[in-house]
């Protein structure tokens, strides 16, 4: 089946060429009529969540022979454009309505209600694997709980700025990808989402963690945000080091206070190296030295990491990131690199 994007912006016309349909002129989230001439809408291409709608337009990224446009949120096995059955775009409304499936493996995913779970395990119902430390913590649902409520607070004391200055640090580093979709990285309970979204800067933002229980609390503060209820917000559930993004889609990634967390730094960077675009952003908050747990052996444990300086400029050095730059605070770093 093939949908045409006969136009993109925010009165795109969608046709669906598909010969047995009936379900013509879906009304989508911003009021565009979704017109379908022929055929039945079964597996949608991402069409107003895909890239080029979202950042304007570029023909030149029209590619794919039919579907139209490259695609944003991908298998995380094969890396392949998922397809969609539902409603267009990329915010709550529509990804809680829609069931996604791999063009390539046929995989399907579908929303947990709160987040649309992209892990390689979604839907496991013998399989269990234990992630390391730094991640495991994060799914402890109480720690979800006070994670915004004294938790992250604590982090004032190693030089953190606070997430207001920390937003305004970011978007001076972020200003090339502004207009672009951004990916909050190990988002947590959305601290940085929901300051993202509410910026403006962005044409959307996807806020992905791995823990199921972050993802909630996220969920939880963007409904009691009025401010965001119309947002172009989207929760993904993945691991940092297995992206659901296509290769070179991606505007911009934040990731606050996170690379001390994941399993294996440098394959997250090489795969936030990936799925960047050209020139794409990547802003990460990090802790030098020792400030978080003083009480552990100095330097390293196999999660919970902290750094010198010169660790993490080779870091993105080796993934394959230029023009690296940071500004630091204390213990604090934000650091910035962006794909060649
Ligand atoms: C300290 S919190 C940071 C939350 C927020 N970004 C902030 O700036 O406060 C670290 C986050 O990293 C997430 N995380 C840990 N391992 C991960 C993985 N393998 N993939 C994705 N996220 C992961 C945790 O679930 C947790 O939400
Ligand atoms: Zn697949």
């Amino acid at each position: 089946m093939a949908i045409a994007l006969s136009s993109v912006g925010a009165g795109a016309v969608r046709r669906c060429e598909d010969s047995h349909c009936g379900a013509h002129g879906i009304r989508s989230r911003n009021g565009a009529r979704v017109s379908c001439a022929v055929g039945k809408v079964r597996f949608l291409a991402l069409g107003a969540a895909s890239i080029d709608q979202l950042e304007g337009g570029n023909s030149s990224a029209k590619a794919d022979g039919g579907l139209g446009t490259k695609e944003l949120l991908a298998c995380p096995i094969c890396f392949d454009a998922l397809l969609r059955k539902g409603p267009p775009g990329i915010n709550q409304f529509a990804i809680a309505k829609s069931g996604f499936q791999c063009s390539t493996c046929k995989r399907s995913f579908s929303s947990r209600n709160e987040y649309l779970d992209l892990t390689v395990t979604s839907g496991a119902k013998d399989y269990v694997e234990v992630p390391p430390t730094g991640t495991e913590l994060f799914r402890n649902p109480l720690v979800s709980l006070i994670y915004e409520r004294g938790w992250r607070q604590n982090f004032e004391r190693s030089g953190f700025p606070g997430p207001d200055e920390e937003l305004k640090m970011a978007l001076e580093y972020l200003r090339p990808a502004f207009g672009g979709v951004i990916v909050d990285v190990s988002c947590g309970s959305g601290l940085f989402t929901r300051r993202l979204a509410k910026c403006g800067s962005f044409a959307a933002v996807i806020a992905l963690d791995f823990s199921e229980s972050m993802l909630r609390q996220c969920a939880e503060f963007v409904k009691q945000d009025k401010s965001l209820r119309t947002a172009d917000i989207a929760l993904v559930r993945a691991d940092v080091i297995r992206l659901p993004f296509a290769s070179g889609t991606v505007s911009a990634i934040h990731a606050g206070a996170a690379l001390h967390c994941w399993p294996s730094p440098s394959s997250a960077v090489a795969e936030i190296c990936r799925v960047l675009k050209p020139g794409g952003v990547f802003v990460a908050t990090t802790f030098l030295s020792n400030s978080i747990f003083p009480f552990l052996p100095q330097r390293r444990s196999s999660s919970l990491r902290y750094w010198t300086e010169k660790e993490l400029e080779e870091l993105c050095k080796l993934c394959g990131l230029v023009d690296y730059q940071k500004k630091i605070k204390g213990n604090f770093i934000m650091l910035t690199a962006r794909k060649q």
